[in-house]
């Protein structure tokens, strides 16, 4: 979907908890981004989640996919409230548009930006992507509950790999591999599981064979996670299941300063469907309200999504003025360990946007 001349459609879901807080702070610096670059940002606000789930019974409308395809990307903040139950608004919504769109593949990459502080020692200089296949594997919702409410109840939950998926999601991992250091690693467990994972290294590695610029490595997923700690600047592009890549991605935010500062961007390859882009970070009830929010991981949302829609000038206006604003501790949110509220750390980005040439 490419934009409609230089203007670009959006449509905006705030959601719950701190997802309106988060997505306030970044549509007025995509807005910037894009004026500087004679584009344009024309935002649809949609009042998906939690609120709608209580007074309409669904956290979306029926016709949720076509109102979106409509536009050229979705900005989503994130859903979850304590009065209605996960499922409803993470299948609800999320998970549910990743399915009717065919969001195939998501996107989570992790870059330490100076003097951001982080609970793991040496990471200056990391700067790595996590693709993760984004609609099977685990998280495909099939199974049940066997002798339900016998006292033996029996939960089966069946994972689900199929070759089509595995090898959409290789190709545009070895083709972002192919853009950055020509490296990619496949993280599976097929030491102890035997049919699904055995699978993913079968396909992946036939596809490396269409990428010979590209190295391949396969690496099981608890070494991995040792990995990521012990030498993440051994990394550069991870290839990884939906269950894998989605723990994955929370260790490694913690090597850029955690949860504040995750970004991703679900997509569909062909780039036939808009793209939702999203901080990874779920509604952080504890905080919401109290403006401790960290809006980094939703600007760099925003920069993806401008990035992929052609607007790479105004995406890299974006993550420069968030990196220059993290330079300095003043503008740091409580995550960070600073005292900056949202506010403030949005119009230090804000004002570093509207002062560049
Ligand atoms: P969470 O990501 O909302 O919070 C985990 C921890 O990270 C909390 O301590 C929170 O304060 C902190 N945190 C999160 N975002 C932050 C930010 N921007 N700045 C500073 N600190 C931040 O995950 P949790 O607590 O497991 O889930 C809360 C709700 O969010 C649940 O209802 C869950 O289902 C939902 N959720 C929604 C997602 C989505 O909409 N894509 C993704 C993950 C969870
Ligand atoms: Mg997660």
């Amino acid at each position: 979907m490419g934009g409609n001349g230089r203007g670009v459609r959006v449509a905006v879901i705030p959601g719950d908890g701190v997802g309106p807080e988060v997505v306030a702070a970044t549509v007025p610096v995509l807005e910037a981004a894009l004026r500087a670059h004679d584009g344009c940002l024309q935002v649809t606000e949609l009042d998906w989640g939690g609120e709608r789930f209580l007074t309409e019974g669904a956290a979306m409308p029926a016709d949720a996919a076509d109102i979106v395809r409509g536009t050229d990307a979705v900005l989503f903040g994130a859903v979850g409230r304590p009065d209605v139950p996960d499922h409803e608004l993470v299948w609800g919504l999320i998970i549910g548009l990743r399915q009717q769109l065919d969001l195939a593949v998501n996107v989570r990459p992790v870059r330490a930006f100076p003097g951001v502080p982080t609970k793991v020692r040496d990471t200056d200089g990391v700067d790595l992507v996590i693709v993760r296949e984004n609609t099977e594997g685990e998280y495909v919702g099939a199974g049940g509950v066997a002798h339900a409410g016998t006292g033996n109840d029996l939960g089966i939950e069946v994972a689900l790999h199929s070759r089509g998926v595995i090898e959409r999601a290789a190709h545009h991992a070895f083709t972002l591999a192919g853009q950055r250091r020509g490296q990619l690693c496949l993280v599976t467990k097929s030491n102890a599981m035997r049919y699904g994972y055995p699978l993913w290294d079968r396909v992946v590695r036939e596809v490396a064979e269409q990428y010979p610029d590209v190295t391949l490595e396969t690496v099981l997923v608890d070494a991995m996670a040792a990995r990521m700690i012990q030498n993440p600047k051994s990394l550069d592009v991870l290839l990884a299941s939906n269950l894998f890549g989605d723990i994955l991605s929370d260790l490694a935010a913690v090597l850029a300063g955690g949860m504040g500062m995750a970004p991703s961007a679900n997509i569909r390859p062909d780039r036939s469907a808009p793209g939702v882009y999203e901080p990874v970070h779920g509604s952080a009830p504890d905080i919401a309200g109290t403006g401790a929010a960290n809006p980094v991981a939703c600007l760099l949302s925003g920069a993806l999504l401008l990035e992929d829609l052609g607007h790479r000038a105004a995406a890299e206006d974006v993550r420069a003025a968030v990196a220059d604003a993290l330079a300095d501790p003043a503008n740091h949110t409580p995550d960070l360990g600073g005292s900056a509220t949202t506010a403030d750390l949005a119009s230090a980005v804000l004002n570093r946007m509207e002062k560049r040439p």
